[in-house]
């Protein structure tokens, strides 16, 4: 949520460069954007409400000299997404860049206006500048100013302050979401993480929570809130600098769906013995046969892949899970065993709540294991081990194969955990070791029922509410499905179990609401199609994803019936998410929407 960056010395203009890195930023946050740079010791800055376009086409008839600056693009938080409120915020003193929250604002903001200091915009931001502005007047030298504004700020922040009159300083600081100084030769670097920085530079240092930084062309000085010089380690990055392109795709959430088949494969080879064909993890940081409970902890369709993990392991692992999203549960206090472990499952691993919930587990004494797509994140580095998802970098704003990724890796966790504990037989695992090896292929098959699912979406696209029903693991797949039709065709949607239908939901149904059923044939089938008959008999129009052996069954009173391949139970969550992440593009693409960066919506949300 809100990208930043920052680059001083050098020979070349930071304008080109601030903005070249925004790019690799924009998904999070694209409501406005802006850069200031230092020209003869002054602030000058050019912001744009809108995309990052918009930012380019200002500095492309009115460029921005200088070779030190900073950048930004944001996800408004408080403040409406317009121009005056875009950063950098600046005086004639000093400018900001900001990412997360300054709680105290508005204490803050009534202090200094008694001051006499002015204010040009609504944001929480300014409230720094205008601090920062005040202690400079009152004659404190840069770093000091800096110190003493941080010690007043409550909240998350990642910053990035730039002086008028010093070309050769940038003090930034981190109090929750990340924040990453990259190292050149004769030119420093700051951005939210190695994404940002991968042109710049292959080496880089994190500040750890608590740090601000002095940052000159030619090297850095870490300090923590004391103000006591602490020495951070500087790291080889290996991510990759070439910006991801659409290829022959139309969006990027549509390149990244059909990416699904090799991510899957890729995410499998990762946990699977490929001699014995059986599911092989890494050491685990908790004795999975010893663990009395497990937390799951996470937000949006991550905590939707928790949950299908929730169901997977109580039935193949015998472990009691306990699911429950981030921001709720940080806040519950819920009593944890001795001796108990937790998961954390995030795409970016940086969602501060999630990140904040993995804290908490620790300090309360669990062990942590994190599910995260990007290797260098907060959660990657603080978590007792990671389990990566082999997704590659995920641009559109909707996550989709990171999060049938997240799918294989509990799928695999589950496995694992039951063969340690003795829970699955070797015929048993033989059985869910082979349902996973097909999954890959099985997804390409889905994709090539494009066309399908597209004639599927022009109803879709009619309705004002739809119902996604499911049982098992394939509920929280319905209410991904929900999720994902909401979030980019701002259609209502719920996700519903489907036995829960008829105490309450059922009173919605009508020819104006679409049930869309989950319905592969299995254990749950026939309980499953009972619901759908008691939708149908109200009058609703069923349209049920299920496979050749349910097709007879729901052809008798469904409107459209999708069939997927047959698959084990164990591998339906999987697959049946595919088709209703490409329902809901396909919808979103009728109704014309911004289908890669969906209104209100940041990729990354680093504040709670
Ligand atoms: C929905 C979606 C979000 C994320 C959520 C968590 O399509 O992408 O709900 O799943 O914001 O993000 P991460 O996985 O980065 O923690």
């Amino acid at each position: 949520m809100c990208g930043i960056v920052g680059v001083i010395g050098g020979t070349t203009l930071a304008a080109p460069r601030l903005l070249d890195a925004l790019r690799r930023l924009e998904y999070r946050g694209y409501d406005s954007a802006g850069i200031a740079t230092l020209v003869d010791g002054k602030i000058d800055r050019r912001r744009a409400e809108g995309k990052l376009d918009r930012l380019a086409g200002v500095l492309q008839t009115n460029p921005l000299p200088g070779m030190t600056g900073i950048g930004h693009t944001r996800w408004a938080t408080h403040g409406g997404p317009t121009e005056r409120n875009a950063h950098p915020h600046a005086t004639a003193r000093v400018a900001a860049v900001h990412n997360g929250i300054i709680e105290n604002f508005a204490e803050l903001r009534a202090e200094l206006e008694a001051a006499g200091q002015v204010f040009q915009s609504d944001t929480d931001t300014e409230t720094v500048v205008q601090l920062l502005d005040l202690l400079l007047a009152q004659g404190m030298a840069p770093e000091a100013a800096a110190h003493a504004a941080l010690k007043r700020l409550h909240g998350a922040f990642a910053m990035a302050f730039l002086f008028a009159d010093h070309p050769d300083l940038l003090i930034v600081a981190r109090h929750g979401p990340a924040l990453a100084v990259g190292h050149g030769e004769g030119e420093m670097y700051v951005g939210n993480d190695a994404l940002a920085l991968a042109p710049l530079t292959r080496r880089i240092t994190y500040l750890e929570d608590g740090d601000w930084a002095v940052i000159t062309p030619t090297g850095v000085r870490f300090m923590d809130m004391a103000g006591r010089e602490v020495r951070r380690q500087e790291k080889p990055t290996h991510v990759s600098g070439a910006l991801t392109g659409k290829g022959n795709h139309r969006h990027f959430m549509e390149k990244e769906l059909h990416e699904h088949p090799a991510v899957l494969g890729d995410t499998l080879r990762q946990y699977l013995e490929p001699s014995s064909r059986s599911v092989a993890l890494p050491e685990l940081p908790f004795d999975a046969a010893a663990i009395p409970s497990l937390t799951i902890s996470a937000c949006g369709s991550a905590f939707l892949a928790g949950q299908v993990g929730k169901y997977w392991i109580e039935q193949y692992a015998r472990v009691p899970v306990e699911a429950d999203v981030a921001s709720e549960w940080r806040y519950r206090d819920p009593p944890l065993p001795k001796g108990g472990a937790a998961i954390l499952v995030s795409q970016s691993g940086e969602t501060a709540d999630t990140l904040a919930a993995l804290k908490l587990l620790k300090e309360r004494g669990q062990t942590t294991l994190s599910v995260v797509n990007v290797p260098e994140s907060s959660m990657a580095r603080l978590a007792d081990a990671a389990l990566l998802t082999v997704a590659g970098p995920e641009i559109g704003v909707a996550s989709t194969k990171a999060f049938t990724a997240q799918l294989m890796v509990l799928a695999c966790l589950a496995l694992g955990m039951g063969r340690a504990r003795g829970t699955i037989d070797d015929a048993t695992a033989a059985t869910l070791t082979a349902a996973l090896l097909e999954v890959p292929e099985h997804a390409a098959e889905i994709l090539e029922r494009d066309q399908e699912i597209q004639a599927l979406a022009v109803e879709v696209a009619k309705a004002r509410d739809v119902l996604f029903l499911g049982r098992g693991a394939l509920f929280p797949i319905a209410m991904e499905g929900a999720l994902k039709l909401k979030e980019i065709s701002y259609i209502h949607a719920e996700g519903y179990a489907a036995g829960e239908m008829k105490h309450g939901p059922i009173a919605l149904i009508d020819q104006a609401v679409p049930v869309i059923a989950l319905a592969p044939s299995g254990p749950l089938f026939e309980k499953t199609v009972s619901n759908l008959q008691e939708a149908a008999a109200r009058g609703g129009r069923i349209m049920a994803f299920t496979d050749a052996i349910g097709a007879p069954v729901l052809r008798g009173f469904a409107e459209h019936v999708v069939e997927l391949p047959v698959v084990d139970a164990f591998a339906a969550p999987i697959l049946h998410a595919i088709p209703v992440q490409l329902l809901a593009y396909h919808v979103a693409v009728l109704k014309g929407t911004d289908v890669d960066q969906p209104r209100n919506l940041a990729k990354s949300v680093t504040v709670e």
